[in-house]
């Protein structure tokens, strides 16, 4: 299942991140704010606890998120520019990084990095990556997760290729995506157009 944030602020902070005249600072910042307003599409079904506190005037049983169930999952590296607004949102979230990255001649997922918080079976698992271009990368991140006992998936994004979801949906049927959009398609080089260009590059200047 895909849900598309189709939110005008979102939308209109992704175009403003698809100008190639933005530089890395604006890019960076407008991610942010972006991933706060996905976050809240991807966190709206989260079970509430509840927790006992004193108002000013009386004691009561109120509704509380309990952060440390959370995990967010960062694919390195551009997964961490999505990953550092979603932590300003629920700050006792546990955090888990996967290294991945695209050999440029077949577009698969090389593994370089795997570290998770323990107990993952138990938490609410949400994988962040700002781009589902091939799809490659993202479904063999999940893979990596179920195989660690992660149950409770999500997997956020900003921006999608048609390709990109369908070969994750055939991996992974059963964890829901949240992108702002879904692109036209793919070039040969597994760049979604019109996209934005290189995300990670884009956040760390590195182009
Ligand atoms: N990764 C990116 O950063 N950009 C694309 O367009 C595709 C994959």
């Amino acid at each position: 299942m895909i849900t598309i944030v189709s939110h005008p602020l979102v939308q209109h902070k992704l175009t403003l991140m698809r100008e190639k005249s933005t530089d890395n600072a604006l890019f960076r910042e407008t991610l942010r704010e972006i991933s706060f307003l996905l976050a809240y599409e991807v966190t709206k079904d989260l079970d509430l606890g509840t927790r006992e506190i004193e108002t000013p005037l009386e004691r009561g049983t109120f509704p509380w998120l309990e952060g440390r169930r959370i995990c967010f999952v960062s694919i390195l590296r551009a997964g961490n520019g999505l990953l550092e607004g979603m932590l300003d949102l629920v700050p006792d979230a546990r955090v888990g990084h996967i290294g991945l990255y695209r050999d440029h001649a077949t577009l698969q997922p090389v593994q370089y990095y795997l570290k998770l918080p323990e107990a993952i079976g138990e938490r609410d698992v949400i994988v962040v990556d700002p781009m589902l271009a091939t799809g490659n990368s993202s479904a063999a991140a999940l893979t990596m997760l179920k195989k660690a006992g992660a149950r409770r998936l999500k997997f956020m994004c900003l921006l999608a290729a048609p390709e990109g979801v369908s070969a994750f949906e055939k991996a992974h049927p059963d964890v829901p995506i949240f992108t702002a959009a879904v692109d036209r398609q793919l070039n040969e080089q597994g760049y979604i157009l019109p996209g934005l260009g290189d995300a990670g590059d884009r956040i760390y200047g590195t182009a």
